[in-house]
């Protein structure tokens, strides 16, 4: 199938590639030219595992290339998926621009019948909202198919290929069944559905995702007044299938560029429509509170003075695996300390440059050597679970620096025993330890 994609972000670059190596022909569309120059010289503008061998290997056989001509792309596809930014307004509405002056190019620039895809994540009433605006005021036939995505940064690769079900929203059979066609090689569900319905999946899955990660993280907190063990209990709770296992741990919550956007944006469409989504209020408050949670851990630990204090930051990107710092519990973490007059060492295995512009302060440095890092601080904050760290060998992190010898694991990801028994003042969130 010839496909255009338009947006080459972490969305788009991947369904362009991944689509290239299943045999399809994509022209991938980049208005930003430096993301063009490195996409044309196979560089990935972002990190993400496993990506680069795809898009060197489709480059190399001709099935993907990458233009600024929108026009041209047009020309010859049969389909056009649509993958620009959706950010966040201050109003926590979802910024649609990007959509709306992509649709309309496509409504003004097609000259033959075209399936529209929607894969970036847009509020539920959007598609119809499209068509009804844009795309059937073309002298073209222009179906609209809502195909929310579901990768996760940093494994995006591995989900495109062992992703659980593919969401096809549309009220046109022909348009539905080409997308059958276009994941014909992917052996899962291909669920059918209306397109209000499609976009709704989206937002109620990440939600979920969320209120499961807000509510362990009330049950750790929990466990701190009653003397139990998040690590025992949340595996255990788990073990339901009813329930599951994946997203009960606990810590300084989630962020990204997903989770807290796409809560933000459903509790707006929900106050649209007045009706008070208070779960999911309660979800954003509570991830809010774990952050200032762990600060107040570390400031009891330091006497109620970070003034000076030297605290190493380990973990600047949202998430292991990834060079976003997005709504990354890190970062806010690192202004949190800079405005209490702390001296932070900050260490990232891929998101010091990054962050650098982000956090532009006199009292904050940036290293690449974790053991660096750690020299002569007082405290560390572990905010993001990279391997790196978990596996530092942790007496010649303790040997590098002062007193008080302060461990604040922000992830509950360090084996607690062997730690507190090298002497460090270990804090965690639910684990029998505070
Ligand atoms: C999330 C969803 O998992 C994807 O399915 C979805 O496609 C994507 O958003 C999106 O909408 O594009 P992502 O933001 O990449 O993916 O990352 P996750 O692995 O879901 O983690 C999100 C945050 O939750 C991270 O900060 C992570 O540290 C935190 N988290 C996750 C926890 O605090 N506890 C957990 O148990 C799991």
């Amino acid at each position: 199938m010839n496909v255009t994609v338009i947006g080459t972000g972490y969305v788009g670059l991947i369904a362009a590639c991944c689509l290239a190596n299943s045999g399809h022909k994509i022209t991938g569309v980049e208005k930003n030219n430096t993301k063009l120059d490195m996409l044309r010289q196979r560089k990935s503008p972002i990190y993400e595992e496993g990506l680069d061998e795809i898009l060197n290997k489709v480059i190399d056989n001709g099935s993907i290339s990458f233009t600024d001509d929108l026009a041209t792309a047009m020309d010859t596809a049969d389909l056009v998926i649509i993958a620009v930014g959706t950010p966040s307004l201050t109003d926590d509405r979802v910024d649609l621009s990007q959509i709306f002056a992509v649709a309309e190019t496509i409504t003004a620039l097609a000259n033959k019948p075209l399936t529209v895809v929607m894969k970036s994540t847009v509020p539920p009433g959007t598609g119809k909202m499209l068509v009804e605006r844009y795309f059937s005021k073309s002298e073209q036939q222009i179906s609209y198919v809502s195909n929310p995505e579901f990768l996760r940064e940093g494994r995006a690769v591995w989900d495109w290929y062992n992703t659980d079900r593919i969401i096809i929203g549309s009220q046109d059979t022909e348009a539905a069944n080409q997308l059958n066609e276009l994941y014909a090689d992917l052996n899962v569900p291909k669920i059918h559905m209306d397109v209000t319905s499609a976009e709704m999946v989206k937002y109620a899955s990440n939600a979920f995702l969320a209120t499961k990660i807000s509510f362990i993280n009330e049950i750790a907190n929990l466990c701190e007044y009653v003397g139990a063990d998040i690590d025992a209990v949340a595996p255990a709770v788990g073990m339901d299938n009813r329930i599951g296992k994946q997203f009960l741990h606990a810590g300084l919550g989630y962020g990204g560029s997903c989770f807290p956007k796409d809560t933000k944006g459903l509790r707006f469409i929900a106050s649209y429509y007045g009706y008070p989504f208070s779960v999911l209020k309660a979800v954003m408050e509570v991830n809010s509170a774990q952050k200032i949670r762990g600060m107040r851990k570390l400031l009891t630990a330091l006497d109620n003075n970070l003034y000076n204090k030297k605290i190493a930051l380990l973990g600047l990107s949202f998430k292991p695996g990834t060079d976003d710092t997005r709504e990354s519990p890190g970062i806010d973490i690192a202004e949190m300390l800079i405005s209490e007059g702390a001296q932070v060492h900050a260490c990232d295995p891929l998101a010091l440059a990054s962050s650098q512009t982000l956090l532009d302060s006199d009292h904050i440095s940036f290293h690449e050597d974790p053991y660096q890092a750690v020299s002569n601080c007082h405290a560390i904050v572990l905010a993001t679970e990279w391997p790196e760290f978990i596996h530092l060998d942790w007496q010649k992190i303790k040997a590098a620096m002062q007193a008080p010898y302060v461990l604040l694991d922000g992830r509950n990801a360090i084996p607690k025993e062997s730690i507190q028994n090298l002497g460090f003042h270990y804090l965690s969130f639910g684990r029998a330890t505070n």
